[in-house]
């Protein structure tokens, strides 16, 4: 049986540790931050979608967390599953990838299978990864150990695809890597895709997040511009959708958040650029989401100067301010960029959300409303930024004097949309 080192324990590790738990391979946790690891090994959960039940029965399986890289001398197992941001000039940051696969080339033992999971361009499993490891332990990938790389398609708070039922693909250096990958997936996974390479399955994971990202573009800067010329974009889509094949749906909105829409296409687009072939669909698409807050800001300084005021003057109640809908994820929410621009044209501004008790972008703390109908009578305007099923949204409509739904699921005399 496998005994399965993971390394990285957040929204993607925890999961996978958990499922290389409940298909009873011996587990353990490796991750830098001792706060993270502290708290699992005492049973509390810091990723939303794995309860401390859950945890608990990982514990009694015998996982344990730990930063000690020590320990994966004893894996025949590892996949990498740390973060790849973004660096301080918008660029791929693989310093945590180049750590974990150093750490793990100065203990490695023949016959492992090193997995990296971290979304990355093509080109990080064979030659970042490959050369990091290599140089370290001494061992050939394909010979002495087998390399290659895994997305993970997770989807957070989503209850009804997991790292179990979501198919999992796997592309290795080589393809007996390819094999060796797919054989230890295929015990968590229900259904394993082969890829030709690790390249083609890094390539398809940047696909997927593109693909959203270019097609939230099209309906964002066509929600601006239906606006603008008076046409109801919701409607159009809800009749566009009906379509029974062809269309797939997507909903503007004020603008993309979370770890990896407005992350991963940067990937993609570094990775072309750097190739000398730039991809500028892609590019653009970055660009249009990116303006989506101050398009919202813009559009209240309109909504505001019809009713006499101006931001400078205004107080403005923001209702959701996480990235995700029914989720607490406030990992790069377009809300903060909204926050950070009415900020500087002197707003008051408050925020209502039940998902969040604390909310200080920039460091500077937000003042949260507890009840959302009372706090949107009081404000000039309220801007619907998140459509949470614990937000009565719906009600918003009969207090709010002025209302901006970025979301487009309101109607009514005070409502207006993008
Ligand atoms: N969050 C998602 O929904 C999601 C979905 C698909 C893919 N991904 C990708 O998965 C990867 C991980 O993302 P995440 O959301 O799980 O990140 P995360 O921040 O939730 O967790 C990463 C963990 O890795 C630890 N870490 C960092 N460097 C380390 C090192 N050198 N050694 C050991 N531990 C280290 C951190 O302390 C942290 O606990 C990223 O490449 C991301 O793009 C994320």
């Amino acid at each position: 049986m496998y005994s399965v080192a993971v390394i990285g324990l957040g929204y993607t590790g925890l999961p996978l540790a958990r499922e290389a738990c409940r298909a009873g391979m011996r587990v353990m946790g490796i991750d830098d931050n001792p706060s993270v690891t502290a708290s699992l090994n005492s049973g509390h959960s810091h990723v939303p979608d794995v309860t401390d039940a859950d945890l608990a029965a990982m514990l009694d399986a015998g996982f344990r967390a730990s930063a000690d890289e020590n320990l994966l001398a004893e894996a025949s197992v590892a996949v990498i599953c740390v973060p790849t941001p973004l660096d301080d000039t918008g660029s791929p940051d693989l310093s945590h990838v180049r750590c974990a696969a150093g750490g793990l080339g100065d203990r490695l033992k023949p016959g492992t299978l090193v997995v990296l999971e971290s979304t990355s361009f093509p080109g990080t499993t064979d030659d970042v990864v490959r050369s990091i490891v290599e140089r370290a332990s001494g061992l050939s990938a394909g010979r002495d150990f087998a390399l290659a790389f895994s997305p993970e398609r997770i989807d957070p708070g989503n209850d009804t695809f997991s790292v179990r039922n979501t198919p999992r693909v796997v592309g290795g250096y080589t393809p007996r890597c390819t094999a060796a990958a797919a054989e230890f997936f295929r015990h968590l996974c229900d259904q394993v895709v082969e890829a030709g390479s690790a390249r083609e399955a890094e390539l398809a994971k940047l696909l997927e997040n593109t693909y959203r990202s270019v097609n939230i573009a099209l309906v964002n800067e066509l929600a601006v511009v239906a606006g603008t010329l008076g046409v109801d974009v919701w409607n159009a889509l809800d009749c566009a959708r009906t379509k029974p094949f062809g269309f797939q749906a997507f909903r503007p909105g004020p603008g993309i958040g979370g770890h990896c829409i407005p992350v991963d296409p940067v990937y993609l687009t570094h990775w072309a650029r750097a190739s000398g072939a730039p991809l500028r669909l892609v590019e653009l698409s970055q660009e249009v989401n990116a303006a989506m807050p101050a398009h919202v800001v813009r559009r209240a300084e309109q909504l505001l100067r019809q009713r006499g005021k101006t931001l400078g003057n205004a107080r403005v109640l923001i209702v959701g301010v996480t990235y995700k809908r029914n989720s607490t994820d406030l990992r790069a929410t377009p809300a903060a960029t909204l926050v950070r621009l009415l900020r500087q044209a002197g707003t008051d501004v408050t925020y209502h959300d039940p998902l969040v008790d604390d909310w200080a972008p920039d460091g500077e703390p937000v003042e949260r409303t507890a009840d959302a109908l009372d706090a949107a009578a009081d404000a000039d305007l309220t801007i619907l930024v998140q459509d949470h099923d614990a937000v009565p949204f719906d009600r918003l409509p009969e207090y709010s004097p002025l209302l901006l739904d970025t979301r487009g699921r309101l109607r009514g005399p005070h409502v207006h949309q993008l």
